[in-house]
């Protein structure tokens, strides 16, 4: 097994190369099991409507972040639950410039627990590298920075954006836009460590205390590389649309990158944003799990692989990440995020939560997605 149910931070290239290859060509015996050979699986995007095109030719570049340059300036969020190793790299195999793990306690790896460095499993195949960290503390950061859990990541992502109550009463997450001086000394202590650091922050708590300009200039003077601003305050959680007047001041108050975040459902959404903001790059969460083809179509890809080639190769990896329950678990929660939009499979969906092992699912999975051809 390549990276087991508990932590092993790193393993060699060759073998997560060869899980890839395995994992593609179990996917394709799958296909053919189910009688899908010859299916096409892949959809040729075709001619590259107008608004792809706007994107691709007018905002799709290299981003250089402190010393280190993602492929591309399209970016999948850190998503609790969600972004674990298999689901990084698909999104990266599918145009991704980064793909960042879930938030991890930064205090957690400083007691080597062994359930927050599962989080960080991950391997040769995952070529760049970003671990977000979560915490108040900066001594807690510059040693999870230092320590051998995050030894194999290249970027820190530093969560100064998470919303949910229990986080904030701890002084964690959002709530450091309210501190600009430990959230200043966070920034610092994790530079120490030698890595590339970038933030992820909320513009502030509600519309009456905005900070976003000052927080911006105070994370680039701290030594941040790259910032993320997710357009919506605090109090609006996640629902409502970003305000890209707060990203764009963002963007004004500082010379490194700036990445805006937030209600990107689309390619026309993905335009309006880079129009909108002049931020460097846009990073998309919950729209990259309903529907990461998008990462294709934003970096200008031919093709796109349908939804089927997709959950399965999901599936592939996660058998050879994760002991069966939690490869089940994990391909579950992407399935019922790419079936959002599918018609007429509410009974499908049960039967995939009812179903008790993952050869069983692959053939419910055949059953729900075969019909896609990624194209929608
Ligand atoms: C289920 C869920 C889990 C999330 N987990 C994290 C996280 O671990 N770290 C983080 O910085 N943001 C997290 N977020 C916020 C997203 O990264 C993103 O900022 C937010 O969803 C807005 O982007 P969107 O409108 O494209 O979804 C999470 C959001 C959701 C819905």
């Amino acid at each position: 097994m390549l990276i087991g149910n508990t932590a092993q931070p790193a393993a060699c290239a060759s073998d997560a190369q060869r899980l890839c290859g395995i994992a593609y060509m179990t996917c394709r015996s799958a296909l053919r099991t189910a009688g899908q050979a010859g299916r096409r699986i892949t959809a040729v995007i075709g001619s590259m409507n107008t608004v792809m095109k706007r994107f691709c030719e007018t905002y799709l570049k290299k981003l250089h972040i402190g010393n280190i340059t993602a492929e591309s300036n399209v970016l999948m969020a850190p998503l609790a639950g969600y972004t674990c190793y298999p689901f990084r790299i698909m999104c990266r195999q599918l145009g991704a410039g980064l793909a960042f793990t879930e938030m991890v306690s930064a205090n957690g790896l400083k007691y080597n627990d062994r359930a927050t460095a599962k989080l960080l499993c991950t391997d040769g195949a995952e070529t760049l590298r970003a671990v977000q960290l979560l915490g108040s503390v900066p001594s807690a950061f510059e040693a999870a920075c230092k320590g051998e859990y995050t030894a194999d990541y290249d970027i820190i992502d530093i969560n100064m954006g998470c919303p949910v109550p229990n986080v904030v009463k701890n002084g964690e997450g959002c709530a450091l836009v309210n501190d600009l001086q430990l959230a200043s000394r966070i920034i610092e202590a994790c530079k120490r460590s030698g890595k590339t650091v970038t933030v992820k922050f909320r513009p502030g708590m509600n519309r009456e205390r905005i900070v976003v300009s000052e927080f911006a200039r105070m994370c680039e003077d701290s030594g941040a590389d790259m910032i993320t601003v997710h357009g919506r305050t605090r109090n609006m959680m996640y629902e409502g649309e970003p305000v890209y007047e707060y990203i764009e001041a963002a963007k004004k108050a500082v010379n490194i990158p700036v990445i805006a975040n937030g209600g990107i459902r689309s390619e026309e959404d993905a335009v309006r944003m880079m129009d909108r903001t002049g931020a460097d790059g846009v990073m998309i969460a919950r729209y990259g799990l309903e529907d990461p083809g998008i990462f294709s179509r934003l970096t200008g890809r031919k093709t796109v692989p349908g939804k089927l080639e997709l959950i399965l190769g999901q599936a592939d990896m996660a058998e050879n990440c994760f002991d069966e329950l939690a490869a089940m678990e994990h391909v579950r929660k992407i399935a019922s995020y790419f079936m959002k939009r599918l018609a007429g499979t509410k009974n499908l969906k049960q039967e995939m939560y009812a179903c008790g092992d993952i050869r069983g699912l692959r053939e419910i999975l055949v059953r729900i997605f075969g019909r896609d051809d990624g194209t929608e």
